[in-house]
């Protein structure tokens, strides 16, 4: 089976392509519409979206436009990170499900343990009345799964702590030079999925002369190398593009890196972005 297809499966039997269609900062409208629907014309079968994203609307309307059957694609969007209560967050799943025009989600996420304009305030209370809400629509069966995002060993322990169902997934940026060990290691003792947001490190990690060599020893690119490490890795990458070569490109991974290799590629820890 191709990578871009083949699937994990969550604690709860639910299965996801290991390999999805990123579109944060994908600009709504147009471009949205047009890259997630080029990436379901070329095999993708898992779309990732947010209600911070703005475009979900878009996303809605590429997947329904598709023709694919809506149960052959998975899709999941996050609750917004500000919102920590109970009412807030069904109020923002029904907003996101109106907006992409869907009756049910695959996944459903908290986007991150604190509000993007807050990085690290302690939000524990609100994260557990927030995640309730998602336990909520689960149970429902209009989230097929449930999760979180940007969420440290700590913030998970919280939501173990004192809810009923452990977090089925955690999305993190995650890449070569960032592969975050602990956080990683932790969600894999207690079974949680780990999606690798922006696996390309937003494209820097292309410019690395040893991601470029290693590229060329296996005659393929430097954004193959960097999605098929997240592969190697159990995560679930999800690189975006809007261009159409890029997006067939970034689906190309059916080869395996070998141990040396690997080795090699988690020695390096210096965060790429830093480069920019
Ligand atoms: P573009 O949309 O112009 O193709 P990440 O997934 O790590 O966030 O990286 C996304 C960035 O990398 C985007 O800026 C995207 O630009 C670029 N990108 C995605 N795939 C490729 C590729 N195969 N080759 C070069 N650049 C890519």
């Amino acid at each position: 089976m191709k990578t871009l297809t083949d699937t994990y499966t969550l604690t709860n039997g639910t299965k996801m392509p290991k390999i999805g269609f990123g579109t944060w900062q994908v600009p709504d409208g147009d471009i949205a519409y047009q890259s997630v629907l080029m990436a379901l014309k070329n095999g993708y079968r898992h779309i990732d979206t947010a209600a911070a994203y703005r475009n979900e609307e878009s996303v809605g309307r590429a997947i329904k436009d598709s023709g694919i059957p809506r149960e052959e694609i998975f899709v999941t969007t996050k609750l917004e990170s500000h919102i920590k209560t109970y009412e807030g967050a069904l109020e923002g799943f029904e907003k996101s499900l109106k907006a992409l025009d869907l009756d049910y989600v695959d996944l459903y996420i908290i986007h991150a343990p604190w509000p993007w304009s807050e990085i690290g305030k302690d939000c524990r209370e609100g994260n557990v009345l927030a995640y309730k809400a998602l336990e909520k629509v689960y149970a429902e069966g209009r989230a097929k799964a449930i999760g979180v995002s940007n969420f440290n060993p700590q913030d998970i322990e919280n939501i173990i702590e004192h809810c009923d169902i452990v977090p089925m997934v955690n999305q993190i940026g995650y890449f070569i030079g960032h592969n975050q060990k602990e956080t990683d290691e932790y969600c894999k003792a207690k079974n949680i999925l780990v999606e690798a947001y922006s696996p390309l490190a937003i494209g820097q990690l292309l410019k690395n002369p040893d991601i470029i060599d290693m590229a060329k020893k296996y005659d393929v690119t430097p954004a193959q190398i960097s999605i098929r490490y997240c592969i190697e890795k159990g995560t679930a990458p999800l690189p975006k593009s809007t261009h159409e070569n890029r997006i067939i490109e970034n689906t190309k991974v059916d080869f395996v890196i070998d141990k040396k290799d690997m080795d090699f590629l988690d020695s390096i820890n210096d965060d790429p972005r830093k480069w920019s």
